[in-house]
């Protein structure tokens, strides 16, 4: 493209407004179509801070994505059913089609799968994903929905509390089959249809860069995300996507400044031990204030490791925005903290119920959305802005005061980790070292203390006349809450 051409777009861009894109071609030496136009300056739409459509560009100044109760409302009543939607089911489907034929899920193609599923669990289970043959189709048959579905759970979050801007850079780190980049653009899809029948004009101008080691998830990442964008885009919407790096994270140099970086089942694959990852972490964060998505397996490895990789990035600077918060003013090592959101179900996607067959079909149905996360920053924002004062004890100060009534204040950091009849929840106010669990029986469940159900993974409540109960076996606390307890959810 010709200098002449890309100074004059900046220098309209810079001076006004609104312009045709026709409207350049009165001071051009050599003329160009609309399409020309278009299709030359499309690269720098993003660095010039514009939105165009084929004709006309208009000038985009950032700012946080617009949010009110019905837009929050709209797009809450969307997740909670939570399930691929029919454009990303079939997008799947004709994928696995393609590379297997029409009947993949029957013979030897079917049978090759099915093991592949089962084997892929095991060396995860084991903490070491190998990824054998036929590697994506199993993985998107029985990981990526899952995935897919969770991380939009992350995406409202950000959006309620003005953290996804109209004009935002993304990365997505070990982006696999690309099921961070389709599930944010499948989430901005259904924000543009609730902003279309609300009557919001937003427009958008995204551009999403990924980095990936292996070159055979980077042939279907391109593959699924140029079909995606082939189909109809969200009106309002303008996508970049840039060519996967082919690279480890631990290798890439990439400079820009990312708006939001998203590391989704990726650190348990990195060959550093925990506390090391971060330094990967760290280099791709440098130079903004970007949002850091870290998400990993719930379970008690994969958890646990992602709590030490997060203590090392806040050595490093880095402020937990959510689901810890530091309710004394000060953050825990987290060397042993397992805690995960529990988010439901997803609905059994077409494709996953047609390997599943009949003959054990549990072992190839994956719809349990339970992650451990965290979103960190660097300029000490958080979700929860409670600060706790003298009244409550500290649960590092717990053994102090066993077989005692004490009143605390704590994040909830677990769903219902017992049964019907006795209701356990993890608790954190981010001092103590040891677990500390609110234990409910049924029987003591009152008016007074039932807030405990209300609180969302990482809400705070205070709790008022809870009994201190040591576990040595588990070496852990119980704070039992009896019919003489009061719970208050705090709401800031
Ligand atoms: C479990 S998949 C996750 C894919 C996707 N992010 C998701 O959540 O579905 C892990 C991905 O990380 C990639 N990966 C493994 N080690 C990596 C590294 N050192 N740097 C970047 N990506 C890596 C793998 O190739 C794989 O695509």
């Amino acid at each position: 493209m010709s200098t002449e051409l890309l100074s004059l777009a900046k220098y309209l861009a810079a001076s006004r407004s609104e312009f045709e894109l026709s409207e350049l071609n009165q001071y051009l030496s050599k003329k160009y179509s609309e399409k020309e136009l278009y299709e030359l300056l499309k690269p720098h739409f993003y660095d010039l801070d514009l939105f165009c459509e084929s004709n006309k560009c208009t000038k985009l100044v950032k700012h946080a994505l617009q949010v009110d109760e019905a837009v929050i409302g709209q797009l809450e009543a969307q997740l909670k059913n939570p399930a691929l939607t029919p454009r990303i089911e079939k997008l799947i489907g004709s994928y696995i089609e393609r590379k297997c034929g029409r009947n993949w899920y029957t013979g030897g193609t079917g049978q090759l799968i099915r093991e592949n599923i089962v084997k892929q669990k095991e060396e995860y289970w084991k903490g070491k994903a190998q990824y054998p043959r036929i590697r994506m189709i199993s993985y998107l048959l029985y990981h990526f929905p899952v995935y897919f579905c969770q991380f939009q759970y992350l995406l409202l979050d950000l959006l309620k509390v003005g953290l996804l801007t109209n004009k935002m850079s993304i990365l997505d780190v070990g982006s696999g089959p690309g099921t961070i980049t389709l599930s944010t653009l499948d989430f901005l899809k259904k924000l543009q249809d609730v902003y279309s029948s609300r009557k919001i004009d937003e427009k958008l101008n995204i551009i999403i860069d990924s980095i990936e080691p292996v070159k055979e998830n980077i042939d279907c990442y391109i593959e699924l995300t140029s079909d995606y964008l082939g189909g109809v885009l969200p009106g309002n919407t303008m996508i970049n996507l840039n060519k996967p790096v082919h690279m480890s994270v631990e290798k890439a140099k990439l400079s820009k400044g990312f708006d939001l970086l998203v590391f989704s089942n990726i650190l348990a694959e990195m060959k550093a031990p925990p506390q090391h990852r971060a330094d990967a972490i760290e280099k791709l964060a440098a130079g903004k204030n970007p949002a850091v998505i870290i998400i990993e397996p719930a379970d008690l490895v994969n958890s646990k490791a992602l709590r030490i990789s997060q203590s090392a990035l806040i050595r490093k600077g880095f402020t937990v925005y959510s689901p810890c918060t530091s309710i004394w003013g000060i953050m825990c090592d987290c060397r042993d903290c397992w805690s995960f959101r529990e988010a439901g179900h997803i609905r059994v996607p077409g494709f996953m119920r047609t390997i599943a067959g009949t003959d054990v079909p549990y072992r190839y149905i994956n719809t349990d959305m339970k992650f451990s996360y965290v979103v960190l920053r660097k300029d000490g924002l958080t979700e929860q802005k409670y600060q706790a004062k003298g009244k409550f004890i500290r649960l590092s100060n717990l053994k102090k005061h066993i077989k005692k009534r004490i009143n605390v204040v704590a994040s909830v950091m677990s769903g219902n980790l017992g049964d019907e009849k006795n209701f356990v929840f993890k608790l954190c106010d981010s001092t103590s070292s040891i677990p500390v669990y609110a234990v409910l029986p049924y029987y003591h469940m009152t008016e007074k203390n039932r807030q405990l159900f209300d609180a969302a993974y990482g809400n705070i409540i205070e709790i008022f006349g809870s009994l201190v109960r040591e576990n040595a076996e588990l070496s852990s606390f119980n704070l039992l809450i009896t019919r003489n307890t009061s719970i208050n959810l705090v709401h800031i």
